[in-house]
């Protein structure tokens, strides 16, 4: 029985607001609890602070909720699916085995070996001999990797032989990134440019979303540091069918279709970090989860009701669901606090402007991530804030009116790229 009355989404993030955002749309949808949520998840439902995951089942079972989504990577990659599984309840996310696709570079890379799908030469390995010896055969920038979840700084791009073998020392005797960096992953380098693309799947069948595109560095013109990604908009004119196509035979289907035969049934979403060199797909990455902003953008451009159709992946049943995507454009700018990504930053009030043109009111929204609220009152807390929402029917379209959104929220320090999208205009 179908039961999505209540809904419990897990995470705290613009990610996770912006899937109850869409989740509450649905009319059959009643009420929706986050763990832990954040000051502005308040507002779509109940904020609940359980963290142990035995504990936050019997809290799904007492309040008789029928799906849970899970937003984060960590909870996924600790299990929590299988807890939950393990007592009959309906979640959405990958099992623990299944989420050392993103969990283990190492696990990732000797997967798509296995079954030959593309991605960069490599090796991996807990020799420091091995590691110097594969850098002598690559021509520089070389890639390494620390193995372990590190918050998406594991990855360095070296200049020089000698910056490579001395990143892989520091990996191996633990000085970079503790015991993340027990194995590292060498690989030659792939020039040519990034795209996210997010499939859903309940193990067998699966949905590929439109591709989106993210914007790691922290300023305007792709300069400063990485960081979690400062906007994102799909779908990306970066692809095209035959691209497509590609990306669902060679990546996707052959990724799902192993990770069943080696008994690691793939359900939940699987986000492919691909580079596109010379209009072929290989894959730089895994994730198990939505992408943040991505999320934000996509969420918006799902017209099934969203909670069904994650539901009916939990149940293996998404060739049930007809699943219809918007012909329009989304683009997302996010709006971080003033000392992102290097410290947190004083908390500031968050004041947005009300929103008196009726197309910018209708074609726009808000989705919020680093804040808290006291006396009603929203609070930038730091990290990213909040994600600023256009959607249109041409890019150019959805930029503008994220970007007039953008100018009606005010907090003291607030940062923003003003060239998201660049790429596609
Ligand atoms: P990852 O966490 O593996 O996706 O790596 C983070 C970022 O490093 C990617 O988004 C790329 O920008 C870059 N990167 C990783 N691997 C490679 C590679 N083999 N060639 C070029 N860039 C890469
Ligand atoms: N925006 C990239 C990520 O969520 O990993």
């Amino acid at each position: 029985m179908k039961n999505i009355e209540k809904v419990l989404i897990v995470g705290a993030g613009g990610r996770e607001y912006s899937i109850g955002l869409a989740i509450k749309k649905d009319e059959r949808v009643k009420e929706l609890f986050f763990a832990p949520g954040n000051g502005a998840t308040e507002n779509l439902g109940t904020n609940i602070s359980i963290s142990d995951f035995n504990q936050l089942a019997d809290f799904v079972v007492e309040n008789g909720i029928g799906l849970t989504v899970v937003g984060p990577e960590q909870p996924l990659v600790d299990g929590i699916v299988d807890i939950f599984e393990a007592r009959g309840l309906a979640v959405f996310g990958s099992s623990k085995g299944a989420s050392q696709l993103e969990g283990s570079k190492v696990f990732m890379k000797n997967f798509l070996a296995k079954y030959n799908i593309p991605t960069a030469r490599f090796i991996e390995t807990s020799s420091l001999e091995e590691s110097y010896k594969f850098i002598e055969t690559l021509q520089v920038p070389i890639v390494v990797k620390a193995d372990g979840l590190c918050g998406g700084k594991g990855v360095i791009i070296a200049q020089s032989h000698d910056e490579a073998k001395k990143t892989a020392g520091e990996m191996l005797s633990g000085n970079l990134f503790g015991d993340a960096g027990n194995k590292v992953v060498i690989e030659e380098f792939l020039d040519g440019y990034e795209l996210s693309l997010f499939a859903i799947s309940d193990g067998k069948n699966f949905k590929m979303l439109p591709a989106a595109q993210d914007h790691k560095r922290l300023l305007t013109g792709d300069e400063g540091p990485n960081t979690g990604g400062m906007g994102a908009y799909a779908p990306t004119p970066l692809i095209n069918d035959e691209l497509y196509k590609k990306i669902e035979e060679r990546i996707i289907k052959p990724t799902l279709d192993g990770m069943e035969k080696d008994g690691n049934l793939f359900r939940g979403v699987l986000f492919a970090g691909l580079m596109i060199v010379n209009n072929e797909p290989y894959t730089l990455e895994f994730n198990v989860r939505f992408g943040d902003p991505e999320c934000e953008i996509l969420m918006p451009l799902i017209e099934t009701p969203v909670a069904e159709m994650l539901y009916m992946a939990t149940q293996g049943k998404l060739d049930e669901v007809d699943i219809k995507i918007s012909d329009r454009y989304s683009v997302g700018v996010v709006i971080a606090s003033e000392k992102y990504p290097y410290s947190s930053s004083t908390p500031a009030e968050i004041i947005v402007d009300e929103i008196v043109h009726g197309e910018l009111a209708e074609n726009s929204h808000i989705s919020y991530a680093g804040v808290s609220k006291e006396d009603d009152k929203l609070y930038a807390t730091g990290g990213r804030v909040l994600v600023a929402v256009g959607l249109g029917d041409s890019i150019q379209e959805a930029r503008d009116r994220a970007y007039m959104l953008c100018g009606q929220i005010h907090f003291a320090g607030k940062q923003f790229r003003t060239d998201i999208a660049y790429q596609a205009l």
